[in-house]
C-alpha cells in the first residue's frame, strides 16, 4: 500500500489511476482508525476499485482550547488497520503540505453550519469544508463516503458539492456501534472506565425516542424530554443540545415523522461525544 505524503506523489498516483481507467473511492479521516472508518472502506469499494484514504488532523477544524493537540495519532497502527481492510493508497500530508505559509482562503458553509456543531463550535465547519475541498480537488474521487455519525458534517458537505458543482458522488456510511450501543469514535480513546459507561446515555436517549416514537408520540416536546430522562442517571455528563430535525435541512420540527433525525451532543467529563438517530431505521 503506497504512502503518499506531497501533493507531487498524490497527483503522479491519481494520474495512473486516471490513466488505467479505474474509479476512485475517497475516505478522508483523522487517523485513529476504528472499525467505524473502516466500514467505510467497504463502502468505498462496493462502488470503486481503488480506495484512497487520508489520515490528517485538520488544525483548521479545532478551536482555540480543544484537543488537537491531544487527539490520538498512531499512524503505524493506522496503516495496518487500513492496509488489512484493502485500503489501496494512503495520503498523509503533514500541515505544511496542506496549509503552506500564507494559505488563507477558506469555503465558508451557509446558515445551516449556524446550528448544532456550528453553535456550539464556531468556525468548525469552515475548516471542515475547506479541507474537505482542498482533499477533493487533490484526490479527485469519484465517490467519496462519510459516515451518518457526524449528521451535520455530511450535510454540509452534500450541500459544498451541490452549491459548488463539484464532480464527485457523496455515499454515507450507517453508525457503526459497540455492542452496548456506544458510537465508535476516536475520541472514545479519552474516556476512563465510569465514563464510558456514561458515555451510553446518549445512545439510550436515542434508543428512547425510537421506542416512544414508534409507540406512537411524534410529539417533539415529549420526545426530547424522554431522551433528557436518560440523563438522570449520567450525573457526569453534560448535555449541549438534543435535536429532533429535517434529515436535510437540520431544521427543527414539531411533529417526529419517518426519517426525523434524532441527535444529541453531549460532554462526558472533558470528552465531547455526538450520536445520532434515523427514526423508523434499525438500530444496530
Ligand atoms: P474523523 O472523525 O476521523 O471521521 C472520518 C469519517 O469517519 C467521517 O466521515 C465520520 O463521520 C466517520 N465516522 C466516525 N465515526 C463513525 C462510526 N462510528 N461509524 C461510521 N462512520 C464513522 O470526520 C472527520 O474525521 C473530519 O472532519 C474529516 C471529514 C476527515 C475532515 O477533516
Amino acid at each position: 500500500m503506497p504512502e503518499l505524503r506531497d501533493i507531487a506523489a498524490l497527483r503522479a498516483w491519481r494520474e495512473a489511476e486516471r490513466r488505467a481507467g479505474r474509479r476512485v473511492g475517497f475516505v478522508p479521516t483523522m487517523g485513529a482508525l476504528h472499525d467505524g472508518h473502516l466500514s467505510l472502506v467497504d463502502l468505498a469499494a462496493r462502488s470503486a476499485p481503488t480506495v484512497l484514504m487520508s489520515v490528517f488532523v485538520n488544525p483548521l477544524q479545532f478551536g482555540p482550547g480543544e484537543d488537537y493537540a491531544r487527539y490520538p495519532r498512531d499512524l503505524e497502527r493506522d496503516r495496518a488497520l487500513a492496509a488489512g481492510r484493502g485500503v489501496t493508497a494512503l495520503f498523509v500530508p503533514g500541515v505544511e503540505v496542506m496549509y503552506p505559509p500564507g494559505s488563507e482562503t477558506r469555503v465558508v458553509p451557509g446558515p445551516t453550519a449556524e446550528r448544532w456543531e456550528g453553535a456550539m463550535r464556531p468556525g468548525h465547519f469552515t475548516g471542515v469544508l475547506t479541507v474537505v475541498a482542498k482533499l477533493f480537488n487533490l484526490v479527485q474521487p469519484d465517490v467519496a463516503v462519510f459516515g451518518q455519525k457526524d449528521i451535520q458534517q455530511v450535510t454540509l458537505i452534500r450541500r459544498m458539492v451541490r452549491d459548488l458543482d463539484l464532480p464527485i458522488e457523496i455515499a454515507v456510511g450507517r453508525t457503526v456501534r459497540e455492542p452496548d450501543g456506544l458510537a465508535l469514535s476516536s475520541r472514545n480513546a479519552y474516556l476512563t472506565g465510569a465514563e464510558r459507561g456514561q458515555a451510553l446515555s446518549l445512545s439510550r436517549s436515542l434508543r428512547a425516542a425510537d421506542t416512544l416514537w414508534r409507540a406512537g408520540e411524534a410529539e417533539a416536546p415529549r420526545l426530547e424530554s424522554r431522551m433528557r430522562e436518560q440523563f438522570h442517571a449520567a450525573p457526569g455528563v453534560t448535555v449541549d443540545y438534543i435535536a429532533i430535525v429535517h434529515p436535510e435541512t437540520l431544521a427543527p420540527v414539531k411533529r417526529a415523522e419517518h426519517g426525523t433525525i434524532v441527535a444529541v451532543a453531549a460532554r462526558v467529563g472533558r470528552t465531547r461525544l455526538l450520536d445520532n438517530h434515523v427514526l423508523g431505521m434499525e438500530f444496530r
